[in-house]
């Protein structure tokens, strides 16, 4: 394929220019100067005609791909779309701002950003399904390969199965049996690899080797960032407000990365103060990116810190999703976190069912394992003070409880069993309230 007139890849380390995607996969998603594995898709329009749109009141998008101008795709006919991707509610939850007044006396903004309601798999991976799928679509490609714990795995299956792609995936011996499924049912390959994740990502590598096929991309997969970026837009079209603070459990961590390099494009376009703060959650079972981020600062950020992460095998983590033992994403990811004066936690994991229960309460939203850990990092967060008078908090809420029948198992907290009416009263739904606000507490 040619040189284009929309976007080009620019090499992370060394500047080099991939002038498309056919390139960039024929050497292997490398910068063929200096073999960095990171690239910047570049566009040629200005992103001030972005401002405009988001700005415009009649400006209604349908999915991503209504910001077609900023996406890595030349030909509309090749969008490979289940509708609705990444267009989601942004909801304010009033009832944690009101917390935070009561219990610390701060004032703050505190939105969720519903990725839950992606329509395809009910995850913010929809957003990587989708713009994944086509730039294969585009550049010809008939076969994927990639490994996952679970939600981008089932996200790729459906979209590239709607492609006409064939997906080989490894999974970890511990996803769920419902994961598994999902990705069967689109008729996509699946290798359940005795190991963690890093044995099933490395199975997945030597497999793609051996036919010569092209594999997932990870963290740093420029088609993965360019689709989570879209958070940015869809931001700032809907908020009075832009958030300070960005928070996300964190695996990979190509989320984030994906929201950093939106703000670097957009920052010198006066639309918002500055980069949000990133306060990242990692479950405490698999949290070394949190454990490294840990040590850095008890050492006062020594030279060469960012390189420094333990790498944990086989983590046993219940939070399946966010099982990546192995954080290869760190150093840059750090680096960033640093420069936006943010953190990374490691969250106590027994705690989401409490935070799934009280959100469900009080909004009738149900949040998935992953997203919960988000929620119980945003109250740890509150109790440290790293979230501050006036901040403006964005949670991305990445999962509803759809896909984890196993987690909705162990929710419940309203029954009781019994033989006769006599055993049985009438209860007020208002009296659970108190219990369930009473379990976050000491969070
Ligand atoms: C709901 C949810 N939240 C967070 C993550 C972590 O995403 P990442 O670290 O790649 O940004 C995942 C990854 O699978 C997820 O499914
Ligand atoms: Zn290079």
């Amino acid at each position: 394929m040619a040189k284009n007139n929309k976007f080009h890849l620019q090499c992370k380390s060394c500047g080099e220019t991939i002038d498309n995607f056919t390139d960039w996969f024929a050497h292997g998603q490398k910068c063929p100067k200096c073999g960095c594995i990171q690239a910047d898709v570049m566009y040629y329009e200005d992103f001030s005609n972005l401002v405009k749109m988001v700005k415009d009141p009649y400006f209604k998008p349908r999915s991503v791909w209504d910001y077609f101008n900023f996406l890595p795709l030349l030909n509309r006919d090749n969008i490979v779309s289940e509708g609705y991707e990444g267009v989601n509610r942004i909801d304010n939850w009033t009832f944690f701002e009101d917390y935070a007044k009561r219990k610390y006396n701060i004032n703050i903004k505190v939105y969720a950003h519903r990725q839950d309601t992606n329509y395809a798999t009910g995850t913010f991976k929809d957003l990587a399904g989708t713009v994944v799928a086509s730039v294969l679509k585009e550049n010809k490609v008939k076969n994927y390969v990639g490994a996952s714990t679970g939600n981008i795995g089932v996200a790729y299956s459906r979209y590239l199965a709607a492609a006409g792609i064939s997906l080989t995936l490894f999974i970890p011996e511990s996803s769920t049996k419902t994961q598994e499924a999902e990705v069967s049912t689109y008729g996509q390959t699946l290798y359940r690899v005795k190991g963690d994740y890093a044995a099933a990502k490395k199975m997945a590598k030597d497999f793609a080797q051996k036919h010569n096929l092209i594999l997932t991309g990870g963290n740093f997969d420029p088609m993965r960032l360019e689709a989570k970026k879209t958070m940015v837009y869809e931001w700032l079209r809907v908020l009075p407000h832009f958030p300070t603070v960005f928070m996300q459990a964190i695996s990979g961590g190509s989320g984030p990365l994906g929201i950093a390099k939106s703000c670097k494009e957009l920052e010198h376009l006066n639309v918002f103060d500055k980069m949000p703060r990133f306060i990242l959650p990692q479950p405490h079972r698999c949290a070394p990116m949190a454990e490294a981020w840990e040590n850095a600062k008890k050492n006062n950020f020594p030279q060469g810190w960012e390189k420094e992460y333990p790498i944990y095998e086989n983590p046993e983590t219940t939070i399946v999703t966010l099982a990546t033992g192995n954080p290869n994403a760190y150093p840059p990811l750090a680096k960033l976190v640093k420069e936006s004066e943010g953190e990374i936690i490691s969250c106590v994991e027994e705690r989401a069912a409490d935070v799934t229960r009280l959100v469900a309460y009080e909004t009738t939203m149900r949040v998935g394992p992953a997203a919960a850990i988000t929620v119980v990092g945003f109250l740890q967060s509150l109790r440290q003070r790293t979230i501050k008078e006036g901040d403006v908090v964005m949670l991305n809420i990445g999962e509803s409880t759809w896909r984890s029948p196993e987690y909705v198992a162990g929710l419940s907290y309203s029954t009781q069993t019994i033989s006769s009416l006599d055993q049985t009263e009438l209860i007020d739904r208002s009296s659970y309230r108190q219990r369930l606000w009473e379990a976050i507490e000491t969070i």
